[in-house]
């Protein structure tokens, strides 16, 4: 058979979902913990690592870095730092990975100077990196940014109090890792309290950092001897955003599955949320049955940073809000340009309109599957879950968006019962 070049996702309104499914580690923790293997000499062993393609994307990075990977199994991954690290990374790696920026604060810390490429991602418009440069410069690093990359050196970065003006997730991952080998005590307010940033502190704990706060807003960083941290065995944290998909595809297509080893506890305001719309959930030992037999209830989120609702949940709502009862809205307060996915929604025959950092959702007799064009992975994952609802096919493009962050999302979902193909 001719594999097809510009695979896609063909999705089908089936039966009522069935079964269980297994949530894999999480693509906004793993990538964080691979990049702080440049901050010690010696082997790391990472299990639940998800099989998605930021992975190896990272892992190539890090490799023209000087740290090598090895696949032990599908879903184990050993990284070794020799210790023969080039703290450059090379202009041809281009990266399209927003976490690509992870590597500033470990090879600045370790080697005393960083040059790296402008970080991609998805676009949600401006996502600006003056946060980490300001708290760098703060601790004492010069930072020039040209039109190509961003190189920042400093002899030894100090320890010091750094008051960040938004919790950016990404802001307080390379401060924190820039402070484990800073002289003296980091103090950063307002962090980030995201599970994937907890999962960071308590990787860097076990390679021997002095981190105190960890999950709250304050994190007190005592630095310690350049050099002095080691290799680490670690399992990544339950990706929430995947869960949070497999339970809004039930809570569309209908049915009774079990979300395995989801992190119940990192999910709190979600869970809330279903409930008012009319998803039963009930946390077991290992993750979480999700039951949805009636037409969902419409709401109004609004998003925010953790413990509210993850911006990241915010097209998985619009799809339930899609085929709710009533007009329910989603209003955006971290990402203002993260809309630009309204209108593969509007191809489907969703009613929705934008003001501003809200969307109004208005509800419609029934989906109608099209054509529709993923602009980025959350919504990818999104336009699928929609599709499980709609009449007809819905025939789903560029879908490398949705590897770069979902691990088998069609295999999953056909676990499930999903009539869901790629091809
Ligand atoms: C991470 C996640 C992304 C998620 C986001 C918010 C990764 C790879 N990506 O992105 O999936 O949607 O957290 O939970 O983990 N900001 C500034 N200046 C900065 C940094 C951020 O103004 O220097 C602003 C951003 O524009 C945004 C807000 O802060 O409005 C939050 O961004 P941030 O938490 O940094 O997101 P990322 O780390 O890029």
């Amino acid at each position: 058979m001719v594999k097809n070049e510009f695979p896609r996702i063909i999705v089908r309104r089936g039966a009522p979902l069935s079964g269980s499914v297994q949530v894999p580690g999480a693509k906004n923790s793993v990538l964080k913990l691979m990049a702080a293997t440049l901050l010690a000499e010696g082997d790391f062993v990472f299990t639940n690592v998800p099989s998605i393609t930021d992975v190896h994307k990272m892992a190539e990075t890090l490799s023209a870095l000087g740290v090598s990977s090895e696949w032990l199994g599908p879903h184990e991954l050993k990284l070794t730092n020799s210790g023969n690290i080039t703290p450059e990374v090379p202009f041809e790696r281009l990266d399209k990975m927003r976490a690509s920026i992870n590597v500033l604060g470990p090879l600045l810390s370790h080697y005393g100077s960083a040059r790296i490429n402008w970080p991609g991602g998805d676009d949600f418009g401006g996502r600006p990196i003056d946060l980490h440069i300001a708290g760098l410069q703060k601790m004492g690093a010069t930072v020039e940014e040209s039109l190509y990359d961003i190189f920042a050196f400093a002899d030894r970065l100090k320890g010091t109090n750094i008051e960040l003006a938004l919790p950016s997730v990404g802001a307080t991952e390379n401060l924190l890792t820039a402070a484990v080998y800073a002289r003296g005590v980091t103090v950063i307010d307002n962090a980030a309290r995201e599970p994937e940033v907890q999962d960071l502190c308590n990787m860097l704990v076990a390679m021997g950092a002095d981190i105190e706060g960890i999950g709250t807003s304050r994190l007190v960083i005592h630095g310690c001897e350049r050099g002095s941290l080691s290799g680490t065995r670690h399992s990544v944290v339950a990706d929430r955003v995947q869960a949070a998909t497999y339970m809004a595809a039930v809570a569309v297509a209908g049915g009774d599955i079990t979300v395995r080893s989801a992190r119940t506890e990192h999910m709190e305001a979600l869970f809330n949320l279903y409930a008012r719309m009319g998803v039963a959930i009930t946390p077991q030992r290992d993750g979480v049955r999700v039951t949805s037999h009636e037409r969902l209830r419409a709401v109004d989120v609004i998003t925010e940073p953790y413990p509210g609702i993850a911006t990241d949940y915010k097209p998985l709502l619009v799809a339930m809000l899609c085929v709710s009862r009533g007009e329910g809205t989603v209003t955006e307060t971290l990402f203002p340009g993260r809309f630009k996915y309204i209108e593969e929604f509007r191809r489907l025959g969703a009613s929705i309109a934008i003001y501003g950092n809200k969307a109004l959702v208005r509800p419609v007799y029934e989906l109608i599957g099209n054509d529709v064009h993923v602009p980025d992975i959350r919504a990818g994952a999104a336009l699928v879950v929609a599709g499980l609802a709609a009449s007809g096919e819905t025939v789903v493009h560029n879908i490398h968006h949705i590897d770069r962050g979902y691990d088998d999302l069609v295999g999953k979902l056909s676990g499930l019962g999903a009539d869901v193909i790629r091809a």
